[in-house]
């Protein structure tokens, strides 16, 4: 698995501020166009670039080896810490160095003989290298994988070749293992209006998965769906909002795998024994002290934006600690401050005093974090403001990110009854809770005033800018930021309310 990278210029580029693999780089150039980043429109083809690591989404694993095909990747990458998501460039012949790495251990990697009798050597061989790179002691079975990257939109020939490759060699996965959202609804893409020639391509790419031995959930929140680790378990997951949720909600054990780096993990049940599997990137750096209690899922996700863009994008990794005024957060509340905090910054995993399981133990404590901050109302309207990107109104609303669970759609079909809408409204989740909607009578509330409840995709994987929207409602953040950076859309954001008002 080599592709050499032929622009090589010796020129080094330097950078404090991570990079964001997904949204952040032009795979056609090579030129970085992170909005706000230091090395905006600048190339990085041919280069040494230096930086913390990666940042957002975990697919950006797919758009590097973009460039590497297109010859616009650097020829070599230092990274100051340990990042699943950049390191599989390694396959394709591209030099990567960690400079701050976990305890080094002087005898290599340590695999026990049980775990990788059979395994592919390709891929036990990248683990190991992986691992050495990271300083990491030993290779860690896992329980489950989550992979990433499933969309065509997101991934594109890149993708779809390299987990083509893995069937064409006969491989299946070891481990349960589910699937992020695909790029249309696989029963609906007709009604929802997906170009068939993206169809044809999201359809192959859902075959392959299937015969690599994958579950086909299609959705972001797996542990609603069955995929459900148990309090300390080691799991390979890679969908950020996903990861964040397995580490601070359920206290399982995972890094932020990249898209292709979550695949190999789960053909071989196994990963590296570093970042968040181990405990001392599990303390808390960073206080926060909330000054208000937030009410809607909107200011959940609006506060892990504001603090993940604060602390979680520089030179050192970010644990928060967040310290609320009440102690009753629910799993929504949850799923939207986390999905916020790991879109903006590159966290993967929060502690909420009295609320989330490590936080409870003696385990953790905030005792050696460094500063303490307070998040007020003011930077959440002004993370707000930062994401809305015009004062017009959408021409379609999109709730669910990440997917919308069952309580979640109880209280959009409470909202909705007896409404109009005069806008198209998805409500995104996955096929199971869809089911559960549809008996206990919501999607028939939905459908009544005009909204629609799209499964196995979502409003940032699926292909909105090429079925005509221009302008998208979203009460997420994470949502709010994809839709702009990634899908070059227009974005209201504002909460459920706010936008069922808007919309009818
Ligand atoms: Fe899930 Fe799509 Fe949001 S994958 S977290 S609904 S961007």
């Amino acid at each position: 698995m080599t592709d050499n990278n032929d622009e090589e210029t010796g020129d080094v580029l330097e950078t404090e501020k991570a990079i964001r693999w997904l949204d952040g780089v032009d795979i056609q150039t090579g030129i970085i166009t992170q909005e706000d980043h230091p090395l905006e429109g600048v190339s990085m083809a041919g280069k040494t670039l230096i930086m913390p690591k990666s940042a957002g989404s975990t697919v950006g694993t797919y758009r590097l080896f973009a460039l590497i095909k297109n010859r616009k990747a650097p020829k070599k990458i230092v990274l100051k810490e340990y990042d699943a998501i950049t390191l599989p460039a390694i396959l394709f012949g591209v030099e990567v160095e960690i400079t701050r790495t976990c305890k080094k251990n002087e005898r290599g990697v340590y695999v026990d003989e049980a775990d990788v009798l059979g395994l592919p050597s390709e891929f036990l061989d990248y683990l190991k290298k992986e691992a050495e790179l990271a300083g990491s002691e030993r290779l860690v079975p896992v329980t489950s994988a989550q992979i990433s990257g499933v969309s065509y939109k997101t991934i594109t020939d890149a993708g779809l070749d390299f987990i083509q490759s893995f069937v064409e060699k006969g491989y299946k996965v070891r481990v349960l293992t589910t699937l992020n959202p695909a790029g249309m609804d696989f029963d609906e893409w007709e009604t929802m209006g997906v170009p068939e020639n993206f169809a044809v391509k999201q359809k192959r790419i859902a075959k392959a998965f299937l015969k690599l031995g994958v579950t086909p959930t299609f959705t972001c929140t797996p542990y609603l769906c069955g995929n459900v680790p148990m309090f300390g378990d080691h799991i390979a997951w890679a969908e950020s909002s996903a990861v964040i949720f397995a580490n601070s909600v359920l206290g399982a054990r995972t890094e932020r795998e990249g898209s292709a780096k979550s695949l190999i993990a789960a053909i071989c049940g196994l990963t590296s024994m570093c970042g968040a599997h181990l405990m001392e990137n599990r303390i808390p750096t960073h206080i926060i002290n909330l000054d208000f209690m937030p009410k809607t899922l909107n200011e959940y996700s609006l506060i892990g934006m504001f603090i993940g863009e604060k602390f979680g994008s520089g030179q050192q990794r970010c644990t928060p600690y967040l310290r609320f005024k009440s102690k009753k957060l629910t799993l929504d509340q949850l799923k939207a401050l986390g999905a916020g905090l790991a879109t903006s910054g590159s966290i993967s995993v929060y502690h909420v005093e009295n609320v989330t399981p490590e936080a409870k133990t003696s385990l953790i404590t905030p005792e050696n974090a460094e500063e303490t901050f307070k998040c007020s109302k003011e930077e959440i309207k002004a993370i707000m403001k930062k994401l809305t990107t015009t004062g017009e109104k959408p021409d379609l609303i999109t709730l669910g990110c990440p997917h919308a669970s069952i309580t979640e759609i109880s209280e959009i079909a409470e909202t909705l009854k007896e409404k109009r809408l005069k806008i198209p409204l998805w409500v995104c989740t996955s096929k199971p809770v869809k089911e559960i909607a549809k008996r206990q009578g919501f999607e028939r509330i939905i459908k009544r005033s005009g909204g629609l409840i799209v499964a196995d995709t979502c409003m940032v994987v699926a292909p909105l800018e090429m079925m005509g929207y221009k302008i998208i409602g979203t009460n997420s953040s994470k949502a709010a930021h994809y839709l702009k950076s990634l899908s070059g859309l227009d974005v209201v954001i504002a909460s459920l309310k706010e936008l069922i008002e808007i919309a009818t």
